[in-house]
């Protein structure tokens, strides 16, 4: 378990780390999102001491990292860099044991994890391991650097855009393999991209971060389904449009925009005269404000209305509404409970902004599965 406790981060007057407070579980992968220069690598070397917060606690385990030796701190956290780093003086085989090494791990156990590992990125042994860097492409030259993060067996894993100068065919499969290997071993690992796709794909828990703040943790599903801010819309792009679209939709996208609504204090007749010749049922009343005061039917009006009489003395207040930012599924299952046939759908200062009736439900579902729809 990392823990950030309130950690701040300044590089003269620019605030780099405004006070990030964040949880990440032990076991998971969790991935930091966000644009550029919003802090990603900055809280990613905060973990391993590479870089000092100036205020605020990181804890983990329940122990203050500022109580451990940065060193021995640093050969319990793997981390892999998108410049691989791969010592060319030294083979495969020797880039990979250097922390095993320094951890005085026998020369037994240090063969065995080399073995291991590479059969784990499918480099077998023999053809591998006494090759020089220069020697491999550069997605081999990744994945070593990614064992080489892995070989001290440490429960955590920092990766910084390890996979950005990778063509995307060897991104994928790495990417597989990182799963895979995170999943198999339980690593907590903690991943920097501004690759959405990357994220959604690998991520458990993804951390949007903007301008040294974080803005929304949350399972990739969560995200998609409830983005906490617009630019973390922007971020997820194309994934809102096709692969969750049902999920993203909001009442307005079901409503009829042109309703038509009479201010409280017209009277019974006109209001009559007014349904008959629209062919409506019921009428949206409106306060002076024009904010949103009820509905009133016509069956209302004929059963208890005088002439002369204002409106306001019928109108129903309890009838069903929703906000224009409400999730779809609420306003449907709204209007399938509303005894009126639809549902008013509301702005944010209560003003009336539409309508869902069984229609224009129905034509809106239309048009998300087969485009614009002709009346
Ligand atoms: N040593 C430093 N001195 C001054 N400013 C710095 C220093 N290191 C980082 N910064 C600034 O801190 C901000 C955050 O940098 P950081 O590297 O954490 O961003 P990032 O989110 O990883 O961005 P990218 O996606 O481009 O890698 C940037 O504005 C950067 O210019
Ligand atoms: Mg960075």
């Amino acid at each position: 378990m990392i823990q950030f406790r309130n950690v701040s981060k300044r590089y003269g007057k620019k605030t780099i780390l405004d006070n990030l407070t964040l949880d990440i579980k032990a076991g998971e992968f969790v991935i930091l999102i966000g644009p550029s220069g919003c802090g990603k690598t900055t809280t990613l070397k905060t973990i391993n001491r590479l870089i000092e917060p100036d205020s605020g606690e990181i804890i983990i385990d329940g122990k203050d990292i500022t109580k451990v030796d940065p060193v021995k701190l640093r050969r319990t956290i793997g981390y892999v860099i998108q410049q691989i780093g791969l010592f060319p003086n030294m083979t495969v085989e020797q880039n990979i044991a250097v922390v095993p090494k320094l951890l005085n791990y026998s020369k037994e156990e240090i063969d065995a994890i080399v073995h291991r590992l590479l059969e784990l990125v499918n480099m077998p042994y023999e053809e591998n391991a006494k090759k020089y860097p220069s020697e491999l492409s550069g997605g081999q030259q990744q994945r070593i650097g990614v064992l080489r993060a892995l070989a001290a067996s440490p429960p955590i894993v920092l990766m910084d855009e390890p996979f950005g100068a990778l063509d995307p065919v060897t991104r994928d499969s790495l990417q597989e393999e990182v799963k895979k290997i995170q999943k198999k071993l339980g690593k907590t690992i903690v991943f920097v991209t501004h690759d959405m796709d990357e994220a959604i794909r690998l991520a458990d828990t993804i951390v949007f971060m903007n301008d040294g703040k974080v803005l929304q943790v949350a399972s990739p599903e969560e995200m998609l389904q409830n983005p906490a801010d617009p630019i973390i819309k922007s971020f997820l792009g194309k994934h809102m449009n096709h692969e969750n679209n049902a999920a993203n939709l909001v009442a307005s996208d079901f409503m009829r925009a042109k309703v038509l609504t009479v201010p409280k204090t017209k009277k019974t007749l006109e209001c009559i005269e007014l349904m008959s010749r629209r062919d409506v049922s019921s009428l949206i009343v409106v306060e002076e404000d024009d904010t949103y005061l009820g509905t009133v039917s016509v069956d209302k009006i004929r059963a208890q209305g005088k002439a002369g009489k204002e409106i306001k003395e019928l109108v129903t207040v309890e009838s069903m509404t929703v906000t224009r930012n409400s999730n779809a599924q609420e306003a449907f299952e709204l209007l399938i409970a509303s005894p009126t046939g639809y549902v008013v759908v509301l702005n944010d200062d209560n003003t009336v902004a539409g309508l869902i009736t069984k229609t224009s439900m129905a034509k809106a579902m239309g048009e998300a599965l087969w485009g614009e729809m002709t009346q």
